[in-house]
């Protein structure tokens, strides 16, 4: 049994803390901060943005799992990668009388509305690893070191062709290696940071030709890819394929900023004919450590993902709600990075890992992320 979900034994203390101490409170937004509130009494609302990525369902799982250890009612809810539809369930969660809002934006600027209700009625807002932009009403952002992805994909991508080698040190290999560039949505404002990351170790590659770009496809709006819509990667890659290679030459590398993405752009590689021996899959970079992506690189099949723990931001997201609800503030870890256009969002950030093959075990397996099991199927219970 994998444990995704997160269930810690610092979770079960603050439960039975809060349990003890618990008095008579009553339900609805004015209860966050009330300190004779007793949790049971609290709803705290989660809004994630899709169910078609598996990374969001783990992360809605564990926040409503770490919430309900700590006795907190806990309304989830997807919204399709749609967003008239997360607004309108966040509208919903602030008229059941949510005390506290987790929200995972899908577009980081089209919620102002529903962030100057929640503010009207005095209930927080905590920004779930999407940081939600152009707005004063945000109060805190958990997330990962989103810059720090960049540039571990890019090393991850220059470590796959061999121009480093294991421990980031340059080897003798030169190249010229033929890459593509991708990057994931725009409204979503991790995207710029991955790629601001990764291109801060690409570019002088690019600079000194040991890259090569043959679609000349080098910027950000360029290499973007709406929604991080897997299918819409795979058009690209075919579009790229069928523009830039078709005099012989191969693709070599491609950065990938996501797995979703990675798998749409292995599909058109393979029906193009990569994966054999005379044609090997170029290194394919991603990130979530997706079940699926996971297995294509234990096959060998994607080069590397980045793991972010899941588990790990559920908690210091539900650690950041209870602050607020018992009236303190939560405890950032920093200040300076995170400026949403109107104000720098206090912020608390997890460190990410590379997964390559090779160490699959110690980074998913033994950390009960996932089980070997789950690995072969490439699937999670
Ligand atoms: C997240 C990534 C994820 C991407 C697509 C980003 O905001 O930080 O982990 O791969 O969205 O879902």
């Amino acid at each position: 049994m994998s444990n995704r979900l997160g269930l810690t034994a610092l979770g079960a203390t603050l439960a039975l803390t809060l349990a003890a101490c618990g008095g008579e409170g009553a339900g609805g937004s004015s209860s966050a901060g009330d300190e004779n509130a007793s949790a049971e009494d609290m709803l705290v609302g989660v809004s994630m943005p899709t169910q078609t990525s598996e990374r969001w369902i783990a992360d809605g799982e564990a926040v409503e799992s770490q919430l309900e250890a700590l006795d907190y009612q806990v309304e989830l809810a997807y919204a399709n990668d749609d967003i008239p539809t997360q607004a309108q369930q966040i509208d919903q969660m602030i008229t059941q009388g949510a005390d506290a809002l987790i929200i995972a934006a899908i577009d980081g600027t089209a919620l102002s509305s529903q962030l100057d209700a929640a503010a009207a009625a005095g209930i927080p807002v905590i920004s779930y690893d999407r940081l939600i932009r152009d707005s004063e009403n945000v109060d805190f952002y958990v997330s990962f070191d989103n810059f720090e992805v960049g540039v571990a994909q890019a090393n991850a991508l220059l470590t796959g062709l061999g121009i480093l080698d294991r421990e980031g040190e340059e080897t003798d290999v030169t190249g010229p290696f033929n890459v593509e560039l991708f990057a994931g949505s725009l409204d979503d404002n991790n995207a710029t940071f991955f790629w601001e990351g990764a291109m801060s170790v690409l570019q002088p590659y690019i600079d000194n030709g040991t890259l090569v770009v043959k679609s000349g496809q080098t910027s950000i709006e360029q290499a973007a890819i709406l929604r991080w819509q897997q299918e819409t990667a795979q058009r690209r890659m075919e579009d790229l394929l069928t523009s830039a290679y078709n005099d012989g030459s191969v693709v070599d590398g491609v950065l990938s900023p996501y797995d979703g993405l990675s798998r749409g752009i292995i599909t058109a590689l393979a029906n193009a004919g990569y994966g054999t021996d005379a044609k090997p899959m170029p290194v394919i970079t991603g990130q979530d450590a997706e079940i699926a992506s996971v297995k294509l690189i234990a096959e060998g099949t994607q080069g590397s993902t980045i793991f972010k723990d899941t588990r790990q931001l559920a908690e210091q997201a539900v650690v950041a709600a209870e602050a607020f609800l018992e009236g303190e503030t939560p405890e950032a870890n920093d200040t300076t990075t995170y400026d949403n256009g109107v104000k720098v969002v206090p912020s608390y950030l997890l460190p990410v890992e590379t997964v390559f093959a090779d160490n699959i075990q110690q980074t998913l397996i033994d950390t009960e992320y996932y089980t070997q099991a789950e690995v072969d199927a490439g699937q999670a219970d």
